[in-house]
């Protein structure tokens, strides 16, 4: 059996301000028909042996989380609430220990594989990403930690990157990981050929990132198994214990396993695979019309280039305007030339800050 773990913790605070801290990006139709989460259920459907999915999520999230999970037809296994955020380690080991706890011992699903997949990435081509999970599949089989790695078209600095180990593919040995290098060390990876960016998304046995998990990173799985055993069902949710969860370290699971394990492995992903962690990043990822622009809602263009326009209440207009991004809401506007879309993580700090 292959049991979907969606992890959809983030805020996407660079995509503001359509995506808010009690509307995130992943439960938005930012690209294609349905929200994030539903496209990232739907990229799995009919996946050989797929079990039904374990969704982790801020429990303030969690009625339009399950709203969109019963729109898109699918009935959870769980969904793993967390009262606070404690990043992807936590967030993985109290899926596969929701995942597992009903399972009959010793059965055929005893051990079910788990493929970790966070809910606001785009796929262009889901053919390919279904040829590398069947890749990772054989792979985490045999026990290995397989991590999906994009073959990079670009020195993107927002990504980690991972070096492979020469060798036989197709699943590869993990030299090293990097976490957002800067540009001109990200700049020498791409040209190197031996780097992937690191996707975010893996695929193991649930026993074998569990033991993993014990080993390295001891603290976390500790207290994510005693936050598991107070948990309270209740539908179907998961509700975590405030005080056992808080306990828990914060780290990302790139940190506290992958780059520490021996049993990692590396499968390349090339498959118009984004994060689409920013305004400019989903201009990228939604094709553009014959000028280069991204046009979403009531929107007029004149001699304009290269712009993403997004109106979602009233006509947005731009006159001869070069690479921008303009996004309307009932509530606030945003302008900004594209070069400059990372800093809108500046603004809403600064709107936080205001209260
Ligand atoms: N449930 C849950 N709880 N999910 C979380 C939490 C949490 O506390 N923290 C993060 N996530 C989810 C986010 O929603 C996102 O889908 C994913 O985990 C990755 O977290 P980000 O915070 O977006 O990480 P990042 O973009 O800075 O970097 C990571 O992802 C990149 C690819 O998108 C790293 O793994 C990079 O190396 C990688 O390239
Ligand atoms: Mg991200």
């Amino acid at each position: 059996m292959l049991i979907p773990v969606i992890l959809s913790g983030g805020s996407g605070t660079r995509l503001w301000p359509l995506s808010r801290e009690l509307y995130p990006k992943q439960l938005l139709p930012l690209v294609g028909k349905g929200t994030m989460l539903q496209e990232t259920l739907a990229r799995v459907a009919g996946v050989e042996g797929l079990g039904s999915p374990v969704v982790v999520c801020n429990e303030s999230h969690r009625f339009l989380v399950a709203e969109q999970i019963l729109e898109a037809d699918i009935k959870p296994r769980a969904i793993v609430l967390e009262p606070v955020g404690r990043n992807t380690a936590p967030a993985v080991a109290v899926a596969a220990m929701a995942a597992v706890s009903d399972l009959p011992k010793g059965g055929s699903d005893s051990d079910p594989l788990l493929l970790i997949l966070p809910a606001d990435h785009v796929i262009r081509d889901v053919k390919a990403f279904r040829a590398a999970l069947e890749i990772g599949r054989k792979a985490a089989s045999e026990g290995k930690l397989v991590t999906f790695g994009v073959v990079p078209n670009k020195p993107e600095t927002g990504y980690g990157y991972i070096k492979r180990v020469n060798g036989a593919g197709p699943a590869y040995g993990i030299d090293r990981f990097v976490e957002k290098p800067d540009l001109a060390t990200a700049k020498s990876y791409v040209e190197s050929k031996e780097y992937f960016w690191n996707s975010g998304m893996f695929l193991f046995r649930a026993s074998a990132v569990l033991n993993e998990l014990r080993e390295l990173a001891p603290k976390i799985y500790e207290a994510c198994a005693q936050s598991v055993t107070a948990a309270k069902r209740d539908l179907d949710f998961t509700r975590l214990p405030t005080k056992e969860f808080s306990a828990c370290p914060s780290d990302s699971f790139d940190y506290a396993v992958m780059e520490k394990t021996k049993l990692g492995v590396v499968v390349p992903l090339d498959a118009g695979w984004s994060d689409v962690g920013s305004w400019s990043a989903l201009h990228e990822a939604i094709p553009a019309d014959g000028d280069g622009n991204v046009v979403l809602g009531d929107v007029l263009t004149a001699d304009s280039h290269g712009n993403y326009l997004h109106a979602t209440s009233r006509l947005v207009a731009a006159v001869g305007l070069q690479d921008h991004v303009v996004v309307e809401t009932k509530d606030a506007v945003l302008v900004a030339p594209k070069s400059r879309v990372q800093d809108v993580k500046e603004l809403v700090n600064q709107l936080k800050k205001q209260g």
